[in-house]
């Protein structure tokens, strides 16, 4: 697939070449974050993924897991700190609502102070039912 260029940036939509040195920086705040390799693993087994490439690293990411036939979810979606208040996340979000536009339902859940993000990017506030084990944060493998 062939980059948008962009002033500073190209999305990506497929990850050939993306090495774990690339993926550096994300998961901030979090306890027990996937290492770079295991990031890599959860792209590789993402329905669609956006990357947004500046000087051959990782600036910012999306990915959405899929049944392929009604409907995805978007787990995650961030912008490297650094990143952040310059379009990113709004071009990533853009272009994953692009590639999921064959689908009947796209969710995905977020804290209150984002609602007016998603929002303006046309999504509607539902509600989500969520449960964690944060002692598989990290997406090691199980032993
Ligand atoms: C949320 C996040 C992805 C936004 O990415 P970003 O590249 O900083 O956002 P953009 O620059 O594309 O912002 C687009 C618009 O949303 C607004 N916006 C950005 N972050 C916002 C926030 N936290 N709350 C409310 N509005 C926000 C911007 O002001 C901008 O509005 P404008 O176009 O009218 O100026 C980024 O802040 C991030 O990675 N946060 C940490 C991880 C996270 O919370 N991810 C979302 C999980 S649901």
């Amino acid at each position: 697939m062939t980059p948008e260029p962009t002033a500073a940036y190209t999305l990506h939509t497929a990850l050939d070449g993306i090495t774990p040195g690339q993926v550096q920086g994300f998961f901030v705040d979090w306890p027990n974050p996937p290492a770079p390799d295991t990031f890599l693993r959860l792209l590789r087994g993402s329905y669609r993924v956006v990357l947004a490439v500046h000087d051959g690293q990782v600036i910012g990411f999306v990915q959405a897991v899929s049944d392929g036939v009604l409907t995805a979810y978007i787990p995650l979606l961030e912008v490297l700190p650094e990143w952040q208040g310059r379009g990113v996340g709004r071009a990533l979000m853009t272009r994953m609502q692009d590639e999921l536009r064959h689908l009947y339902a796209v969710d995905l859940g977020c804290e209150d102070h984002l609602v007016p993000y998603y929002e303006a990017l046309g999504m509607r506030r539902g509600n989500l039912m969520f449960t964690r084990n944060y002692a598989r944060q990290d997406g090691s493998l199980p032993d």
